[in-house]
């Protein structure tokens, strides 16, 4: 890793009129939380998503992937945020204009001080009604439920379907309003830093070439990852180096620029 790079990120993200910052696993990796494609430690290599992340299999065996989420919400309730998720928080003080849009469904981005987060694939720590019965989605509060925990999910109070984790499943539409924004954001913002994501996903994953070919203004695409992505061969600068260790040096030089 050259301190070029890292200078020229810092002089990109100090020059944006907008900036766009999407993120994935990566980012939350340093925390304690898997990623989903890491050969060894990811949880895509040790589980089958077709079993525990999509409508039909919650259908088939409810209790299996409510148990799933459970294990899953145990850790990321546990994990804090890294020096990758500051470094991002520190951005958006100093350049208010920036936008932060995950696919991760911890909000990590939060408590490290973000606000105006688009989450595209749903929160792990809510729940809804899977026959969304009071509207799209239909948000349980868990407290307020007596149930048997050992049984799986509980009953949604207002039509006695199954309670659900508020996240997005393969083969589920993305929430529409935070898609939209995310596609209005990536078209407008003039650089984008991708930060963890192997951008195998979609339509996250085409984000970044919406705002690369962007006729309005085409961003210059910033990527962080210590690793070789779908983003890689299209970025300007890339910072190969995990989002923990590299973002707070970005930070470093933006001071450097300022001072
Ligand atoms: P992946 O697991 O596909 O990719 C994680 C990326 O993070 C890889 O490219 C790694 O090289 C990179 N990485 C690992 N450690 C890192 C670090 N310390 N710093 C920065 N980068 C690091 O995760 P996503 O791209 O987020 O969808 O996956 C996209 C979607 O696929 C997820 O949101 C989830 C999953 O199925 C749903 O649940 C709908």
């Amino acid at each position: 890793m050259t301190d070029n790079l890292i200078q020229q990120a810092a002089e990109a993200i100090h020059n944006a009129q907008k900036i766009a910052v999407l993120t994935g696993a990566g980012v939350s990796k340093e925390s304690g939380v898997p990623t989903f494609r890491d050969a060894l430690e990811g949880l895509w290599a040790k589980y089958n998503p077709e079993e525990l992340a999509t409508p039909f299999a919650f259908k088939k065996n409810p209790k299996l992937v409510w148990d799933w989420y459970q294990f899953r919400r145990e850790l990321v309730g546990k994990a804090k945020p890294n020096p990758g998720h500051f470094a991002l928080a520190e951005i958006q003080k100093r350049y208010p204009h920036t936008v932060i849009i995950t696919q991760n469904v911890d909000d990590l981005h939060e408590q490290a001080g973000n606000h105006d987060v688009i989450h595209l694939h749903g929160n792990i720590a809510e729940n809804k009604c899977f026959d969304h019965c009071q509207g799209d989605p239909t948000i349980i509060d868990l407290k307020s439920l007596e149930w048997d925990e050992e049984a799986g999910p509980p009953a949604c109070p207002h039509c006695g379907a199954h309670v659900r984790p508020n996240v997005v499943w393969y083969h589920e539409m993305l929430p529409e309003a935070a898609i939209n924004r995310a596609y209005a954001i990536s078209t407008a913002c003039d650089v984008m830093i991708v930060v963890g994501t192997s951008g195998l996903v979609t339509p996250a994953a085409t984000l970044p070439q919406i705002a690369k070919n962007s006729t309005d203004i085409p961003a210059q695409i910033i990527e962080v990852n210590p690793d070789y992505s779908m983003i890689t061969r299209f970025a300007d600068i890339k910072l190969e180096a995990p989002s923990g260790e590299i973002l707070p040096q970005v930070i470093e030089a933006l001071d450097n620029l300022t001072s």
